[in-house]
């Protein structure tokens, strides 16, 4: 088992990465002293595949759980929802010592944490991840939420989890198209931090998805590594966090200007990556190498590295780039890549070369 350790004072917990975790669930939380009672939230495909292993280890350590399934999707990060959730748990009585387990993507992990965020003003919570990006970045970094009808994740806190357990065997129930967003994620840490990782990526790929344990223990243990060190240096987002959004600018605008169901978050993340890897050659010294080490390897894992748009749509990436919270004074700020392994951040770059690269 590898343990990446999340430093933040006496809110300090630790992320477990290891095969058939699920079913030590209930000994891993009988040692956190929680009281007996407990709710495992979670959404119905999660539920079906996942979810009795759950409930059985939690009894069998001596534990009282409620198991609610929201619907699967984004849709299910509302109020309504977690008011759904809340009622549940008051059903069920739990109580200060009680304790809510995250089980699922980053849906299930944001809105599962936001109700244990707020529910008698904060109860434990303990994430269990089931895909690959809640594994390596949804649930590390203590950031919980649900959408309003104005935008995602308006509605939130900063809630850090007491343990993260990573069951790669859960990542073998996945659809092949969420496992592939997901490495979209993964190949983000390799190139805003660590270029020998980013070549272990290049170099282990295939195993990887094939989904391999022995392949993707270590990747997503540095993953998490990485995450947690750039939230513990800047937890509330001040600078050196804003690095985690490489890509992110353009590909949410791409997301929101594409609408809702057309990309995954990691393909527009992806074409966003590119995107922002060409910005970097043109404007912060990438070299020219790397920027094609960087495509091919996207490629290589299978996730879109165009968009062909015209010039009508071009306008509309840009304009949702120039509502997003990362546009200030008229001014995109981006995060871009001198080296692979080494970003800036705050960079403003003109709308000029952003449209070029968009034309590409
Ligand atoms: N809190 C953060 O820091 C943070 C960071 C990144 C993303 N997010 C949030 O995460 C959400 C996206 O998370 P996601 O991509 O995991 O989506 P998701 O939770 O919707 O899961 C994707 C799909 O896979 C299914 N699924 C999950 N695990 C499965 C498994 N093991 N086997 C079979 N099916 C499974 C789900 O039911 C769903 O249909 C977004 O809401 C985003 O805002 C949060
Ligand atoms: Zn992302």
């Amino acid at each position: 088992m590898r343990i990446v350790p999340v430093h933040l004072g006496s809110r300090s917990y630790s992320i477990k990465i290891a095969p058939g975790l699920l079913r030590r669930l209930g000994p891993e939380c009988a040692v956190l002293k929680f009281g007996r009672r407990c709710a495992v939230i979670t959404d119905t495909n999660v539920a079906r595949v996942h979810g009795a292993i759950a409930r059985r280890s939690l009894i069998r350590a001596g534990f009282e759980p409620v198991l609610t399934a929201v619907r699967a999707g984004e849709k299910a990060k509302d109020l309504k929802t977690a008011q759904d959730c809340y009622d549940r748990l008051a059903a069920h009585r739990l109580e200060r010592g009680s304790f809510i387990v995250a089980l699922g993507g980053g849906v299930a992990g944001d809105l599962a944490g936001f109700v244990a965020a707020t529910y008698l003003r904060g109860i434990p919570f303990v994430q269990v991840p089931t895909t690959l990006l809640a594994q390596v970045d949804s649930s590390v970094g203590g950031k919980t939420g649900v959408n309003l009808r104005a935008g995602k994740n308006l509605v939130g806190a900063f809630y850090q989890p007491r343990l993260v357990l990573c069951d790669l065997d859960t990542l073998q129930t996945l659809p092949d198209r969420e496992f592939r967003a997901g490495l979209a994620e993964v190949i983000k840490y390799g190139i805003i931090r660590d270029a020998a990782f980013f070549a272990r990526l290049e170099r282990d790929l295939d195993g990887i998805l094939r989904r391999r344990r022995t392949a993707l223990a270590p990747v997503i243990a540095r993953c998490c590594e990485i995450k947690a060190e750039v939230v513990a240096r800047d937890e509330k987002e001040g600078g050196l966090r804003s690095i985690l959004n490489f890509g992110h600018t353009i590909g949410h605008a791409i997301e929101n200007s594409a609408g809702y169901g057309t990309f995954l978050h990691g393909e527009a993340i992806s074409i966003g990556q590119i995107a922002a890897a060409r910005l970097s050659h043109a404007v912060s010294g990438l070299p020219e190498a790397e920027l094609r080490r960087i495509v091919d390897l996207f490629r290589r894992a299978g996730l879109p590295v165009t968009i062909s748009l015209n010039s009508r749509q071009r306008k509309k990436v840009l304009d949702a780039m120039r509502l997003d919270k990362k546009a200030r004074d008229g001014e995109i700020k981006f995060v871009l890549a001198r080296r692979i392994g080494r970003v800036e951040w705050g960079r403003a770059v003109p709308e000029q070369s952003i449209m070029e690269v968009l034309r590409r």
